[in-house]
């Protein structure tokens, strides 16, 4: 018996899970880390604590599931996208902590970028709109800030990567390299011609002998110590650009929402990178062979975040789980909207100077409505991107499918169903964020023989038939509208 092995390095944990053919989990490991916030707007990681979690769940993942590291066919490597790692080539270290993706540090010089007007260039070659999220300007600001760096990475001493290429250094004592569904988070590279742009470079003041390689998505790129035994890395995508293969979203009009700190809903475009008109980014889904395929997606910046917020900023619950029998405890969310703008906005606002916000509270507001609000807000933002996606599309969604930690919430999922007006669907695996990567890797050694195999293992867990009134969905929907329309530019 041999299982695939794929390390899945979030935002708030690092977890390793082993998987069988029938794309089921054999045995998980999860490890929690620190998130650091120097400054309001700042989120920063320690990449060593990063290394450290993921080769730590490696290692008990082995255990747990009892099997020995030759029992591991191939690695898959997916990773929460754009944060930023820069480390001395000599000696493995960091030069700085790893800027988290929702840092909002540089939206001054994303202001300053399109005042120059250099918005158009990078949409254009990238896919993507300037803003704080993506890795260019957090790269630049490494550059910029930490003594010597620039002149360092212009002498080859310095090498970038986001979370990817920083787990495949270390695992394979060495290796820089990305794959293109990465690449393309970090408006560095060319997303038509899959390589990084040199005027894209010029514009960020970033040296080329920072980069790593472009390896394709799947296909062996690296040897990886495990355990004594040498394992091949064969598969590597940006953590939503996997759950969309773990989804088998494999052909064009295919689409999928992930419920995790934020929520990423993805619709597969095939070989066409679909520029949007509706504030949506064009992306690399992966790169196979010669062959790349695109998504059009809808980023929200806080979803889950909103309960781990209820959990450890306000302390109304003990357990993420915990915010459903809170919101169940009243029978609607008795006129409160809770904005969770807490890093800004993402998709389809792009407004990093929005901040959080609650509005319509009244004496007889509990927290029971706040928790309401709370998981309402996750819903009405997964629709906004929703409906942008069709129009940018021009198609109608069927039904939505749906995987991530805050799809256990039956509430939301209703909530959700209830406001699309179409069903919404949760596999039988919900860690379709590692399924995919495992995927990736498992294909390129032929663990599994093609995407057949992929399309065949993705089954039904729940379905939620849309129940509530289309007029009343509209009217909470306009509320939500003036909601954010008050949260907006308010740094
Ligand atoms: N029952 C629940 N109801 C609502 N939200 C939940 C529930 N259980 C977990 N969550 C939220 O789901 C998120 C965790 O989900 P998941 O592990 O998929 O996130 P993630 O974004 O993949 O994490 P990471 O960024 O570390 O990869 C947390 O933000 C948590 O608050
Ligand atoms: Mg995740």
């Amino acid at each position: 018996m041999s299982f695939v092995l794929a390390l899945d390095q979030g935002t708030t944990s690092s977890r390793a899970i082993l998987f069988d053919h029938a794309g089921l989990i054999h045995a998980v490991a999860q490890r929690e880390f620190a998130q650091l916030f120097p400054q309001p707007g700042w989120v920063e990681h320690d990449p060593m604590e990063i290394w450290a979690s993921q080769s730590g769940v490696m290692a008990e993942v082995l255990a747990r599931g009892a099997i020995a590291p030759t029992d591991v066919a191939a690695i898959g490597i997916t990773n929460q996208r754009e944060t930023t790692v820069l480390w001395e080539r000599a000696t493995g270290r960091p030069v700085a902590n790893a800027i988290v993706w929702q840092d909002r540090r540089t939206a001054p010089l994303c202001d300053a970028l399109r005042a120059s007007g250099h918005q158009a260039t990078f949409a254009r070659k990238t896919g993507l709109v300037l803003d704080a999220y993506f890795s260019g300007t957090k790269l630049k600001w490494l550059l910029d800030n930490v003594p010597d760096a620039r002149s360092r990475a212009q002498r080859g001493e310095l090498a970038f990567g986001t979370v990817d290429s920083w787990l495949i250094w270390n695992l394979s004592g060495g290796t820089h390299v990305t794959d293109p569904s990465n690449a393309s988070r970090t408006l560095l590279f060319d997303i038509h011609r899959g390589e990084w742009d040199d005027e894209l470079l010029a514009l960020l003041d970033v040296p080329r002998e920072v980069l790593p390689d472009v390896v394709a998505s799947s296909g062996v790129c690296a040897q990886a110590a495990l355990a004594g035994a040498t394992v091949p890395i064969a598969g590597i995508a940006g953590d939503q650009q996997a759950a969309l293969f773990g989804q088998a979203c494999l052909e064009p009009g295919l689409a999928k929402n992930t419920y995790g700190t934020g929520c990423f809903l993805l619709l597969n475009t095939g070989r066409q990178a679909v520029a949007s008109k509706n504030n949506l980014l064009a992306t690399v889904a992966w790169r196979r062979g010669a062959t790349t395929d695109y998504a059009l997606e809808g980023s929200v910046f806080i979803a889950g975040a909103v309960v781990q917020w209820l959990r450890d900023g306000l302390k109304i619950i003990r357990s993420a789980a915990e915010v459903e029998a809170l919101a169940a405890s009243v029978p609607d969310n008795g006129g409160v909207y809770l904005v969770p703008a807490f890093a800004g906005l993402g998709a389809p606002h792009w407004d990093a100077y929005a901040r959080g916000a609650i509005f319509g509270l009244t004496r007889g507001a509990t927290g029971g409505h706040l928790a309401r609000a709370a998981l309402e807000a996750i819903a009405f933002q997964s629709a906004e991107v929703l409906h942008a996606m069709e129009t940018d599309a021009g198609l109608t969604l069927s039904e939505l499918r749906v995987d991530g930690g805050a799809t256990m919430n039956n509430l939301l999922m209703q909530f959700q169903a209830d406001l699309l007006g179409v069903p919404v669907v949760r596999p039988r695996v919900a860690e379709t964020t590692a399924l995919g990567a495992a995927y990736l890797a498992g294909l390129a050694v032929g663990y599994w023989r093609d995407d057949r195999d992929v399309t065949a293992n993705w089954q039904v867990g729940r379905r939620f038939e849309p129940a509530m009134a289309p007029d009343h969905a509209a009217q909470l929907k306009a509320n939500w509208d003036k909601a954010v329309a008050r949260a907006k530019g308010w740094d």
